[in-house]
């Protein structure tokens, strides 16, 4: 991709989309965030976050929301699309892509990971690091796989869901908006039905 990205979200994740897009040679301008100041990772911090609502800002640029929390993600991408703001991707050089796998705007896709054939990765979307997303899985907006976690084939995951850190799904597996695989689970085809992990629908790997 082309052109100049502002991050929102200047923190941890905020560095690592930074980092990204740097890697692949976007032009970063600088960061957005409420909580922070000066300049983070060698970029200023340009204002608050609503800087980006203010008319003209964001003209010629597109946005990258960076927050891990998806709620807070997803509503402040769909904010910027309803002003007409691109959003950018921002997928690491060193992660492996198939050729007809779909991945939406706002979506970051991090070092290492895989996306198999046939995927769709929704809107502003994480696939951290070497997470692997194998053929035919479906990813819905503001979904959320932590580092290392392993989704076989055919796999959904729901509107803002979070698979938790080097969780394994099965093949076939469903993840319902909004849910938490825990870190380390192993998560059988259909088997998230229980409304608490802990008690019945995870199970921990190990
Ligand atoms: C599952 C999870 C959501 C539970 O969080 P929580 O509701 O705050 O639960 P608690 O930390 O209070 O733990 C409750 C119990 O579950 C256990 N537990 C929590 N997470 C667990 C996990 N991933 N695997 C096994 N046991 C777990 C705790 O040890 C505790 O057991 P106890 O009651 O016998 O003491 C959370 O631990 C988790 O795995 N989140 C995913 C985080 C992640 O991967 N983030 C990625 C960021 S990049």
């Amino acid at each position: 991709m082309t052109g100049r990205v502002v991050i929102l979200g200047a923190g941890g994740h905020g560095r690592v989309v930074a980092d990204i897009l740097a890697l692949a040679g976007v032009c970063v301008d600088g960061f957005l965030d409420d909580a922070k100041h000066g300049v983070v990772a060698g970029l200023p911090v340009l204002g608050p976050f609503a800087r980006a609502f203010e008319v003209g800002f964001l003209d010629g640029r597109a946005a990258i929301v960076a927050l891990g929390e998806n709620v807070r993600r997803a509503a402040l991408s769909r904010a910027l699309c309803d002003r007409g703001v691109t959003l950018a991707t921002a997928i690491h050089p060193s992660a492996v892509v198939a050729s007809d796998a779909v991945i939406g705007a706002g979506t970051m896709v991090g070092a290492g990971a895989i996306i198999g054939v046939a995927a769709r990765i929704g809107r502003f979307c994480i696939v951290n690091t070497a997470a692997s997303v194998d053929h035919d899985c479906a990813l819905e907006d503001g979904a959320f796989v932590a580092p290392g976690a392993r989704l076989c084939g055919g796999v959904r995951v729901g509107e803002g869901a979070l698979v938790g850190a080097g969780a394994i799904l099965l093949p076939g597996a469903i993840v319902p908006a909004g849910r938490t695989v825990p870190a380390g689970a192993v998560l059988r085809a259909a088997s998230l039905g229980a409304p608490e992990f802990g008690r019945s629908d995870g199970e921990r790997a190990g």
